[in-house]
């Protein structure tokens, strides 16, 4: 049987967080680009919601795993978010694309990005430094 969507723990650890990535980059489906891409969210509350890449034939349809992971958060109730993991089975980490941090930045700019590599090298940003001046739902009557 497949695993819970999410798991509750007051403060996953890197080592946790990447685990829960690199389970979810095992389930892509990435038959086009080849590339495996796992990412864990952590909520607030603790809670950690996983995504993978999930490619499809049209090719534009793809959805990242960082959007994956989002959008199960959100459907399961989480609004504000603490950090996530972005793992990959390239040797390089994989830094979240443009449309993922701009999704992200929804729900705050402040967010903590773990991105490892294959091999285990790991990158750390926050959202803010990966977009900066951003526009977010404060730019917008009755946003933020
Ligand atoms: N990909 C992600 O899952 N997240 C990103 O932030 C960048 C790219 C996926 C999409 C596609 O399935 C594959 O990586 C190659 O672009």
């Amino acid at each position: 049987m497949d695993p819970p969507p999410t798991t509750a723990s007051a403060t996953p650890s890197d080592d946790e967080l990447i685990a829960a990535a690199r389970a979810a980059q095992e389930r892509a489906h990435s038959p086009y680009s080849g590339v495996r891409v796992g990412a864990a969210l952590v909520a607030d509350d603790g809670r950690v919601f996983t995504g993978c890449n999930v490619e499809n034939a049209s090719l534009g349809l793809t959805m990242c795993a960082e959007r994956t992971a989002l959008g199960r958060a959100v459907s399961e109730g989480a609004r504000a978010f603490r950090a996530c993991v972005i793992s990959t089975d390239r040797a390089r980490p994989l830094f979240p694309c443009g449309a993922c941090r701009q999704a992200l930045r929804e729900f705050g700019r402040t967010l903590r990005i773990l991105c490892v590599g294959a091999g285990g090298a790991r990158v750390e940003r926050t959202l803010e430094e990966m977009l900066p001046d951003s526009f977010g739902p404060e730019d917008l009557d009755g946003g933020g």
